[in-house]
């Protein structure tokens, strides 16, 4: 019982990453990670993240799954500006830097898309 317990408490949430051609990946990601953290440390393709999560390329851009979007943390302000910079933005857009990964997002599907910026 312990040793079940101290594992549930060990799983971290799990994050999907899908490329632009339905290609998907799963990885765990800490809580407090952001979701291009998760891509960047575990060799997610379609994620650039050339300012490296400060909210200042839009190079991160990712698609939320439609399931998904209404669970979101809403965008900030700086995030909403630097996403116009984003090629084909849709109502599901949004920067992976920005979403703080917490144990309520355990099963969050992104997708990225063809090209970053
Ligand atoms: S990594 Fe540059 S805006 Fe997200």
């Amino acid at each position: 019982m312990q040793n079940a317990q101290a594992q549930q408490e060990n799983e971290l949430p799990r994050i999907t990453y899908v490329d632009f051609r339905g290609g998907a990946q799963t990885v765990e990601v800490p809580v407090g990670y952001s979701v291009m953290e998760g891509a960047i440390r575990n060799n997610i393709p379609g994620i650039v993240a050339e300012c490296g999560g400060a909210c200042a390329c839009a190079t991160c851009h990712v698609y939320v799954d439609e399931k998904w979007l209404d669970r979101m943390e809403p965008m900030g302000d700086v995030e909403g500006a630097m996403l116009e910079f984003a090629p084909q933005v849709t109502p599901a857009s949004r920067l992976s830097c920005q979403i703080r990964v917490t144990e309520s997002l355990d099963g969050l599907v992104v997708q990225t898309p063809e090209n970053q910026g």
